[in-house]
């Protein structure tokens, strides 16, 4: 079984603090004297390079997290969610804080300027209108028997039918190059949301092949509880402390600030 992209992201963060310390996190860049100061610089690309392609992808796409270049997730999650997310962090998970009321290092214009970057170049308005997608956030808890069926289903072709994943050649896909990762492996699911979860079920891994709630394999696309269910299913897999050489302090908890 290959890493998660990821559980990749972790050790690389972590890696990367234990060199270089505190210098090294993002919205950070380096000091020197014709650079403008850090507070100053309002230019979307240059935030967003300096704190967020790390792990967000050069642009926008296909890094180790969720991708933010996707005009459907843009309208699903909207600007209030972009705002708060990018301001507070996820915690608990890698996704860092980045405003100075938050402990990070932005100030809120330079928030506020990248979330209406994002949504400017990455976004296209109107882009759900009459798509009628599930709900961003799930709005009950979710039945996980019902999400192991609901997984069969719309999960199982690509994750394998109890999500270890599976190698292409399993998959049928003589010619794949990817084989994919599993999706219920604790050290994977410790370090990832429901939220998350959800996101990516909802609106699929764009340039990797993974379907957004559209589908194409039942005849309707995938309903608000299916989602709802599904990442029940994922989340009932979760063991409280997985591998932790210290079990009272869960590594995902060790925030990169
Ligand atoms: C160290 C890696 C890292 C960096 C740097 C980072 N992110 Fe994230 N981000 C993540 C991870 C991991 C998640 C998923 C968190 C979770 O499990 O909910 C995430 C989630 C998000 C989400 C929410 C996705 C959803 O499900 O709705 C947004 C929005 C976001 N990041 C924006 C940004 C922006 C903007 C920046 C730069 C200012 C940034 N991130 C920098 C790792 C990172
Ligand atoms: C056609 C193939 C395909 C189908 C169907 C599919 N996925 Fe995926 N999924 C992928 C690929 C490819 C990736 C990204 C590469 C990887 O991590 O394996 C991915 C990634 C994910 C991830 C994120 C893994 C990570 O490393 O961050 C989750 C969670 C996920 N899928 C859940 C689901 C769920 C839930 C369903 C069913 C509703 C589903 N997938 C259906 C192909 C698929």
């Amino acid at each position: 079984m290959r890493l998660s992209p990821l559980l990749s992201l972790a050790v690389v963060s972590l890696l990367s603090l234990s060199i270089f310390g505190c210098d090294s996190a993002p919205g950070r860049p380096k000091a020197g004297p014709e650079v403008p100061r850090p507070e100053q610089v309002q230019d979307f690309a240059t935030l967003y390079k300096q704190n967020c392609a790390a792990c967000h992808g050069e642009n926008g796409r296909q890094g180790a997290a969720v991708s933010l270049a996707n005009p459907e997730y843009l309208a699903l999650a909207g600007e209030d969610t972009l705002l708060q997310v990018t301001a507070k962090g996820v915690p608990g998970t890698l996704m860092p804080a980045f405003a100075q009321s938050a402990g990070g290092m932005l100030t809120d214009r330079q928030i506020r300027s990248l979330v209406d970057g994002m949504i400017k170049q990455w976004g296209k308005p109107g882009i759900l209108a009459g798509q009628n997608p599930p709900a961003y956030a799930a709005t009950g808890a979710g039945d996980p028997q019902q999400g192991q069926q609901v997984f069969a289903t719309y999960c199982a072709r690509c994750h394998g039918a109890d999500g270890r994943g599976m190698t292409a050649k399993d998959a049928g896909a003589a010619k794949a190059e990817k084989s994919f990762g599993s999706i219920v492996d604790p050290s994977y699911l410790a370090l990832v949301s429901d939220q998350s979860l959800r996101t990516t079920t909802i609106v699929g891994v764009p340039g990797e092949g993974m379907p957004d709630w559209r589908n194409d394999v039942a005849s309707h696309a995938m309903t608000d509880k299916e989602v709802t269910d599904v990442v029940a299913w994922l989340a009932s897999q979760r063991t409280p402390y997985p591998g932790q050489p210290y079990p009272t302090a869960p590594a995902a908890q060790q925030h990169p600030h």
